[in-house]
C-alpha cells in the first residue's frame, strides 16, 4: 500500500431473488434494523477516506439510507466485478493517472462483518511486502453455495471459483470467500477490465480478479475468520439464522451490562435497546427500535414495546403494548392490556389495566382507572389529551379529545368526558341511576306467573 488512503464500496445493488421479496435485499432487517446499516457502520468504524454504496435502479430507499455517503447505481445489476467497477468510475483519484490509494470492498448482504476483521486486511496490505489483493475466507459448517477458495501450498490463492461453475471436487472444499476483497486501486480498476462473463450465470464475477491476478504472477492472499462473521444472506432462512445470532450477542451484552433476564432466550432486542444498570426482564418481551430502559426499571412478561423511553424504577407489563413517542416517567406504572401510543406519562403516573393512551400528556401521579380510552382519532384527524398532575380518571371513562383534564381533577367512573374539566373539579357524565325497592323479586314474581313454573336455576 503506497499510501493510507483507501476508499469502501459497500456493494448493494443486487436484486436478491432468493428473497423473494418486493424489499431490496439489503433493506431486509435483523435486530430491528436493515442489513445494510449494520454493514455501514462497520466501514464507518475505519474512519475511511471514501465511502460508496452501489444501489440498483429504482432503490431510492436503499440510497436514503445510505446518505450521508455517496451512491452510484449500477443499471443493470451484471454482477458484483461490475458493481464495483461502476463504483470505481467515480474513485478516479484512487485509480487514475495520478491516483493512488486502495479499494476495500464489501457486501451489502454480510451484516455480521466486524471493523476489527477489517482493519486486520488494512494491516495486512500495509506491510512491507504485502500481498497485492488480500480477501477474506471462511469456513462454515456447510459450505453451501459460497464461493470456494482455490489456494496452493504455499498460501497463494490460484483462483476462487463460484459454486455454480465448481466441479464436484472443487465443491468439496470447505474454505469459502467471505465476499470482502482490498486491492490497490488501480491494479483492481485494470483486474476488473479484464474480468470476462464467461460463467453459468453470465455476471461479471468479483472473484474472477483472483484468478486474473495470479495468472499476471500477483500475490493474493486470504485471512480467515470465524464462520459466524460472514454468512451471507441471500435467503430468508440466512436471514433467521443472523438474527439468532445477533440476539444470543445482544442478549449476552444485556447481561454483561447488568440487566437480569429471567429467561434470556425468550426476550428480542432491537440492536439500539438502551438499557440501564439493574433492570429486570421477564420472559416473553419484544423490544422494537428505539427503545431505552432507566436504571431499575421492570419490563414484565409478554409485553411488546417500541419507540418508548422508559424511566429509572418504572414497571412495565405484564401484557403491556408500548408504541412510538411514548415516555413512561420514572417510577410510574403500566398495567396489563394497557395501550400507550405517542404519550408522555410524568414521573409516578399509573395505568393499570385495559387502557387506550393515545396522544396524550399526564401529569405526576395521575391516575388512570381501568377501561379508560382516550378518543384520540375522529376518523380524520388525531387530537390531544391533557391529564393534569395528580387528576384521577375514574374506571371506564371516555375521554374525547382534543380534551383537557386540569391537575387534581377527578372524573367520575363510567363518564364520557366532552368537554375540559378544571383543575381540583369533579365530572361525572354518565345516566343517573335508578333503584327500585323490590323491583328484581316483583320481576321475578310476573315471570313466574307467565311461566307457571319455578325458575330453573341460573334462570331469574
Ligand atoms: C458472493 C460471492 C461468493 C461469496 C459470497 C459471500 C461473487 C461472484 N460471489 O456470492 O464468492 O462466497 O458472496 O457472501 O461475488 N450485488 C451488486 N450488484 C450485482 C450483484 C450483486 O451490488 O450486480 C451485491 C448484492 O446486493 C449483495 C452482494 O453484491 O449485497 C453479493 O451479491 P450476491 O448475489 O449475494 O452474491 P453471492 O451469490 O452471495
Ligand atoms: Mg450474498
Amino acid at each position: 500500500m503506497d499510501n493510507d488512503r483507501f476508499a469502501v464500496v459497500v456493494l448493494a445493488a443486487g436484486l436478491g431473488a432468493r428473497m423473494k421479496s418486493d424489499l431490496p435485499k439489503v433493506l431486509h432487517e435483523v435486530a430491528g434494523r436493515p442489513m445494510l446499516g449494520f454493514v455501514l457502520d462497520s466501514v464507518a468504524a475505519l474512519e475511511p477516506d471514501r465511502i460508496v454504496v452501489v444501489v440498483g435502479a429504482d432503490m431510492q430507499a436503499v440510497a436514503e439510507l445510505a446518505a450521508p455517503h455517496e451512491t452510484v447505481v449500477q443499471d443493470p445489476p451484471l454482477g458484483t466485478g461490475h458493481a464495483v467497477m461502476e463504483a470505481m468510475k467515480g474513485l478516479d483519484g484512487y485509480h487514475g493517472a495520478t491516483g493512488g490509494g486502495d479499494v476495500l470492498v464489501v457486501y451489502g448482504d454480510t451484516p455480521l462483518l466486524n471493523a476489527a476483521t477489517l482493519r486486520r486486511m488494512l494491516d495486512l496490505r500495509r506491510q512491507a511486502e504485502a500481498p497485492d489483493l488480500v480477501g477474506l475466507a471462511f469456513r462454515p459448517d456447510d459450505p453451501g453455495h459460497y464461493g470456494r477458495v482455490i489456494r496452493n501450498s504455499s498460501g497463494r490463492v490460484l483462483r476462487i471459483v463460484e459454486f455454480a461453475d465448481a466441479d464436484e471436487a472443487e465443491r468439496h472444499i470447505d474454505l469459502c470467500n467471505g465476499g470482502v476483497l482490498l486491492a490497490d486501486a488501480p491494479l483492481l480498476y485494470a483486474l476488473l477490465g479484464r474480468c470476462g462473463q464467461d460463467n453459468v450465470k453470465r455476471e461479471i464475477y468479483l472473484t474472477g480478479v483472483f484468478g486474473l491476478a495470479f495468472q499476471m504472477g500477483l500475490d493474493a492472499r486470504v485471512i480467515e475468520t470465524d464462520s459466524e462473521e460472514v454468512l451471507g444472506v441471500n435467503s430468508r432462512a440466512d436471514l433467521a439464522v443472523v438474527e439468532t445470532v445477533l440476539q444470543t450477542r445482544l442478549r449476552a451484552r444485556a447481561l454483561a451490562d447488568g440487566a437480569s433476564l429471567v429467561d434470556p432466550s425468550t426476550v428480542w432486542f432491537s440492536a439500539d435497546t438502551a438499557l440501564g444498570r439493574d433492570v429486570t426482564i421477564e420472559p416473553y418481551v419484544f423490544f422494537g427500535p428505539g427503545v431505552s430502559l432507566g436504571d431499575g426499571a421492570t419490563v414484565r412478561a409478554f409485553s411488546h414495546i417500541e419507540g418508548t423511553q422508559i424511566d429509572a424504577g418504572a414497571v412495565v407489563g405484564p401484557f403491556a403494548r408500548l408504541r412510538a413517542g411514548t415516555t413512561v416517567g420514572a417510577g410510574a406504572r403500566v398495567g396489563n392490556f394497557v395501550e400507550v401510543k405517542n404519550t408522555v406519562m410524568g414521573p409516578g403516573a399509573k395505568a393499570m389495566h385495559l387502557t387506550y393512551l393515545g396522544d396524550t400528556a399526564l401529569g405526576e401521579k395521575a391516575n388512570v382507572g381501568a377501561g379508560t380510552i382516550t378518543c384520540n382519532y375522529d376518523g380524520a384527524r388525531k387530537h390531544k389529551t391533557e391529564i393534569g398532575a395528580g387528576a384521577f380518571i375514574g374506571s371506564n371513562t371516555a375521554l374525547v379529545a382534543p380534551v383537557t383534564v386540569g391537575p387534581g381533577a377527578v372524573v367520575g367512573a363510567g363518564s364520557t368526558i366532552t368537554k375540559d374539566v378544571p383543575g381540583d373539579a369533579l365530572a361525572v357524565s354518565r345516566a343517573t341511576q335508578e333503584t327500585r325497592e323490590g323491583g328484581a323479586a316483583r320481576l321475578r314474581e310476573r315471570r313466574k306467573a307467565q311461566r307457571g313454573t319455578e325458575p330453573e336455576e341460573g334462570e331469574t
